[in-house]
C-alpha cells in the first residue's frame, strides 16, 4: 500500500456500489465487500468490469510523453497550473487529475500545495504505472472517465483535465461547493509549424466554442488564460512529440518517420494552449418523491 493511496482513500468510492472504501494491506475494500487489489507497481484499478472501448495511451505513447515532458518543453503550462492552484484552490487542496498520463502536471501542482493530496486517474495501465511514481502525495487510479469517476461526491477542490477527456456531469458531482475545474486545451496554433510538413491532425478551430458548449448548463467559465511560447526542438524531440500525441494513432508510421527525417536539424515550434477555469453552476434538484 502506498502512502499516497492510504491518504487518498477518503476521496475515493467503490465503482460498483458507490460506497466508501477503506485501505487494507494490498487492497481497497468497500462496505459491501467489493475488493480492488493494489498492483505491485502501486496503482489500483477501480473498474466495474463493464467493457471499456477506450484503452488509453500505449506504453510507447506514455514513454514518449515522459521523455518529452521531462525535458521541460511544456514547463510554462505546468507553471500556469501550479500558480492557479496556489491562487484559487483554497485549502486543503484535494486535486483530481483526469487523464493524468504520466502525472507530470499533478506532480507540479502538488509541489506547489504542500498539504495537498492528489488522485491521478487514467484508463491506461502504462500511464498508471508512471502515475504511481509521480509524487509521494499522488494516488494512481485506473478508471474510465466515461464510465463514472470512482470519487466521492464533493470530495475534491480542484479537477484538472489537461489534453484529456471531460465528463461534465461526473466532474460537477465530485467537486466541493465553489471548487474549480481547470481545463487545458490546444488552440489552432498549437504545434502549427509541424502540421503540414508532418501531415498531423489539425486542432479544430472551433474547439474553444465546443469546449464551452460541452460544459454549458453545468459549468460557468470564471477565467481563461492563453499560454503560448516557442520551443526549439531537435529532430528526435519532434519524433517524441509526435509519438505521444493523437497523431500517433493516425497515418502510416514509416511515412511519418520519413517526413521527420526531412525536417531541419532543429525546428521552431509554437506551443499554444488555453487554460480555462470553470465553476459548477447549481443544478435544479431532480424530484425524488415517492408516493
Ligand atoms: C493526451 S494524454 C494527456 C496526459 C496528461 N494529462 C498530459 O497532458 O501529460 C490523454 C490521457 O487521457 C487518458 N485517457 C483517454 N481516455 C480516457 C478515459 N476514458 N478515462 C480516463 N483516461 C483516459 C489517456 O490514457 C492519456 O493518458
Ligand atoms: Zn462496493
Amino acid at each position: 500500500m502506498t502512502v499516497a493511496l492510504s491518504s487518498a482513500v477518503d476521496l475515493l468510492r467503490c465503482p460498483v456500489c458507490s460506497e466508501s472504501l477503506t485501505a487494507q494491506e494490498q487492497r481497497l475494500l468497500c462496505a459491501r465487500g467489493h475488493s480492488f487489489d493494489i498492483a505491485k507497481q502501486g496503482y489500483v484499478a477501480l473498474l466495474t468490469g463493464r467493457s471499456t472501448p477506450m484503452v488509453g495511451d500505449t506504453v510507447a505513447m506514455v514513454d514518449a510523453r515522459q521523455r518529452f515532458l521531462a525535458a521541460g518543453h511544456y514547463e510554462p503550462i505546468a507553471a500556469a497550473l501550479a500558480e492557479l492552484v496556489v491562487e484559487y484552490a483554497g485549502t486543503p487542496v484535494r486535486v483530481l487529475d483526469i487523464g493524468a498520463g504520466t502525472g507530470y502536471y499533478l506532480n507540479r501542482v502538488l509541489d506547489a500545495a504542500p498539504d495537498g493530496i492528489g488522485v491521478g486517474l487514467d484508463v491506461s495501465k502504462p500511464a498508471a504505472r508512471r502515475l504511481a511514481r509521480a509524487h509521494p502525495r499522488a494516488a494512481a487510479v485506473v478508471a474510465d472517465a466515461w464510465q463514472g469517476l470512482p470519487v466521492r461526491d464533493g470530495a475534491v477542490s480542484v479537477v484538472l483535465s489537461v489534453f484529456a477527456p471531460r465528463n461534465a456531469a461526473e466532474i460537477a458531482r465530485v467537486l466541493a461547493p465553489g471548487a474549480m475545474f481547470v481545463v487545458v486545451t490546444p488552440t489552432a496554433r498549437h504545434l502549427g509549424e509541424l502540421i503540414e510538413p508532418l501531415e498531423m491532425v489539425r486542432v479544430d478551430e472551433h474547439k474553444e466554442r465546443r469546449l464551452d458548449e460541452s460544459l454549458a448548463g453545468r459549468f460557468e467559465q470564471i477565467g481563461r488564460r492563453a499560454v503560448e511560447f516557442p520551443m526549439t526542438l531537435r529532430r528526435n524531440e519532434v519524433a517524441t512529440l509526435v509519438g505521444m500525441g493523437p497523431s500517433a494513432h493516425h497515418g502510416d508510421p514509416s511515412r511519418r518517420s520519413g517526413l521527420i527525417e526531412s525536417l531541419g536539424e532543429t525546428s521552431q515550434v509554437t506551443a499554444s494552449v488555453l487554460v480555462t477555469r470553470y465553476r459548477a453552476v447549481d443544478q435544479p434538484c431532480l424530484a425524488t418523491t415517492s408516493e
